[in-house]
Order: structure tokens, then sequence, then C-alpha cells
């Protein structure tokens, strides 16, 4: 067991950190009020290979490792937590759902490399009005006509869906035996019947952008079939357990975010006559939130180190979602509160932190969902 970081995994944190002061950070609070997308420093950011991190040189990546993807997405959202999500997304749902489909070693070239190189962004297509939690509750229909598929159904929550050159929408092949024929295909934007529905107006992560997918009798041929019927469903939980990983990575980023603001702000505020952190209460506080942060980052890099290394990972990714968002909820409410009214304020960065940590304990599987993930583990699987 190592618990240091090599040099390269360090050099490519302070590569990150160097993007985020001078592309992120600026804007980041008018970002939020305006709910704009900073679409060049992504693809900016895509130039400099971080979306491919993870994934073979074959498809476009760097081959680089889960744990420096992983790393990469941390760092980002210590500053701008809707800049992380949409990293999380494009690489892990949109590329993992590629990357650990049966598909072909040409349709994986032609799918995965735009956006592993960052020439292109992609997104995700499982959720349904009707299919949240219980992801088999598909109404997505995939009708075969001749050689192509004809798509019909309406996907939402799709996390960079207005954005995305590329998504994967996953579909029934026939509804009468349901997740049994689960399907997944690639769709791209511009395709005829495939449009953007209702954008919508977020608690948090606001810059994010996030809507409906409608497909309207979308014709796509065959060789768009990533997953064929019945192997869809477990792809989509394979690429969610990567997913999850993910979003601990930005919830464990946002905590950070928050608990440096609050250490610095600490150290300068006076009451009483000294600095805040002289009253013990406040000081333990700290080292409670700390002990926190430090117990979720052992989770995180476990969770991506076994997934790195190929072993079984499904149920330590759920104990990483779990443990990074909770402790992203609670960090960054304490530090509101820390900052006593100043933290209620917009240019004090910890009220818009507080806002983006709630989703993490939502979406990729709410922590219910985790829960019963890591029960799963226990008493039905054996990883
Ligand atoms: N890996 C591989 N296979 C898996 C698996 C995994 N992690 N989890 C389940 N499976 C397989 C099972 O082995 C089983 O296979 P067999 O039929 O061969 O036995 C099959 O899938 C069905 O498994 P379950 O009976 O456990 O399935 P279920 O219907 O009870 O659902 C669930 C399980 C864990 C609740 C699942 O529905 C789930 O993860 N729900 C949450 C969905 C979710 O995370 N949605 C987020 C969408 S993305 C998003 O948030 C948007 C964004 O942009 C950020």
């Amino acid at each position: 067991m190592n618990f240091e970081l090599t040099t390269e995994e360090e050099r490519l944190q302070q590569q990150v950190q160097q993007f985020t002061e001078k592309r992120l950070k600026p804007g980041v609070v008018e970002r939020d009020e305006t709910s704009e997308f900073p679409l060049e420093a992504f693809k900016e950011f895509g130039k400099m290979g971080m979306y491919g991190l993870c994934y073979p040189t074959a498809f476009g990546g760097t081959g680089t490792g889960y744990l420096p993807y992983i790393l990469a997405v941390e760092e980002v959202s210590k500053v701008d937590a809707s800049f992380g999500i949409a990293f999380s997304v494009n690489t892990s749902l949109y590329g993992g759902s590629i990357m650990y489909s049966t598909a072909t070693d040409e349709q994986k070239k032609r799918f995965l490399s735009p956006i592993a190189s960052g020439q292109a962004i992609g997104s995700f297509g499982l959720t349904e009005a009707s299919a949240g939690s219980d992801a088999a509750g598909q109404q997505t229909i995939a009708t075969k006509d001749g050689e192509d598929y004809i798509l019909n159904g309406t996907k939402i929550f799709n996390t960079n869906g207005p954005l995305a050159d590329y998504t994967v929408i996953y579909a029934l092949a026939d509804p009468s035996i349901g997740t049994k024929s689960m399907c997944a295909f690639v769709v791209e934007k511009g395709m005829e019947g495939f449009h953007v529905g209702k954008l919508e107006n977020k608690m948090g992560i606001r810059s994010a952008k996030v809507s409906e997918m409608v497909l309207s009798n979308v014709r796509v041929s065959a060789d768009r079939m990533i997953a064929k019927p019945g192997e869809g469903f477990k792809l989509a939980m394979q690429t969610l357990d990567g997913g999850r990983i993910g979003v601990g990575a930005q919830a464990l980023g946002i905590a950070e975010g928050a608990f440096d603001i609050a250490v610095e702000y600490m150290k300068q505020r006076e009451q009483f006559g000294k600095p805040i952190f002289k009253q013990q209460y406040l000081a333990f506080k700290m080292a409670e939130l700390y002990t926190d942060i430090e117990k979720a980052k052992l989770v995180l890099y476990k969770a991506a180190c076994l997934k790195q290394a190929g072993k079984p990972f499904t149920t330590a990714a759920a104990i990483a979602k779990l443990t990074c968002t909770d402790v992203a909820m609670k960090v960054t409410t304490e530090c509101v509160q820390m900052l006593g009214g100043n933290g209620y304020m917009k240019e004090y960065h910890v009220e818009r932190m507080m806002r983006d940590a709630k989703i993490t304990q939502i979406y990729e599987g709410t922590n219910e969902i985790q829960k019963l993930v890591i029960s799963g583990g226990l008493f039905r699987r054996k990883k």
C-alpha cells in the first residue's frame, strides 16, 4: 500500500491548478448567475489531453490512468464544480459507455477518439421521467427497420445535452421483455428528429448545461449500436460505477475548495480581539471537517486505484460516492456558517459551493441507491 502520489500525478495536479486559476476562477461567480458555460475553456482543457487521461492511445486518449483523471476532476471542482461535472460526464459516462461496451475497435475509434482527444463533447442519455433511480424503467424504444433502428423517446437531466456532439442513448429493442432488450446507440447532434428539449434552471452547478433530449423517429444505422439488445443495462451500470468515482471526485473538490476558503478567512477575520481560528470551538470544528475530507480522499483514491488495476470496484465506487458527497454537503454547510454573514454572500464563494454540493448526493445514483449497491455487494454479489 502506497499513500504517495507519483511525481507525474503531482505534476498533473499542478498543471490543472494553473489552468483553473487562469481560466476558471475569473468569472465563476458571474457564470453561476448567468448560467453561462465556459465552452472555450472546456475546449482548451480538452486540447491539454484531459478527457483522454483514462483511455488508451488507440482510442484517442493518453493512457495515463484512472487515478490521474480523478485527480483532475477533483482539482477543477475546487474552483468550478459545474466544469467538474461537465468533465466527468464527458469522460466517465459518455466515454465509459463506449469504452466498456462490446463495440468493435473500429466503432470505439470512431465514437471515443473525438471525445478523448478533446475535439468533441459527449453526453449520456439514460434517465427518463419514469426511469430515475429505477434505471430499468426505460420507455425509449429502438424499433428495427430494415438495417436501421428508429429511436423514439425523451431523455431528461442530460448533463452536456445542449452542448454535446455525441450522445449515448439507452433504449429498449423489445418493451415486452423490458431490460433484457436494453441496447445503446450513439446519436449525433443535428441528426433528423434529435433535438434539445427543456433547458433546466437549477439550484446549483448553474453553469453546467442540463436539458431534455428528445428523439422523434431518429433513424440510426446499425453501426451506431454499441450495446446489443440485452447488453444495455449492464453497460449502463458498469459505466455508472466509473461515473460515481467521478462524482465523488467532484464532491471532494467542492469540499476542499470551501475548506481552503474558510481556513484563509479564519486567519484574517478577527472578533473578540483575535483571529477567529483561536476560538477553540471553531478550530475543533475545522479539525473535524479536515478529518472528514481526509477520510473521503482515502476511499475515493482506493476506488480509483481498484478501477485502474482492473479489479472489481462497484462497491468501492458506491462507498466513495456516498462518502465524498455527504462530506461535501457537511463541509460546505459548515463553511458557510464559519464565514458568518459573509458566507451567505456570493463573492465569498462558499454559498455557491453549498448549492453545488447538494446535487452530488442526488445524481449518478442517489445516496440511497449507493446504500442499495453497497448492501447488495454485502449480501448478494461477491464484489
Ligand atoms: N455492473 C455490472 N452488472 C450489474 C451492475 C454493475 N454495477 N449492477 C447490476 N448489474 C446487473 C446484475 O448483475 C443483473 O444481471 P443479471 O440479470 O444477469 O442477473 C442486472 O444488472 C440487474 O441487476 P439488478 O437486479 O440489481 O437491477 P435493478 O433493476 O434492481 O437496479 C440499481 C439496480 C442499482 C437500483 C440501478 O437501477 C441503479 O443504479 N439505479 C440508479 C440509476 C442512476 O444512477 N442514474 C443516474 C443517471 S446519470 C445522471 O445522473 C445524469 C448526469 O448527467 C450526471
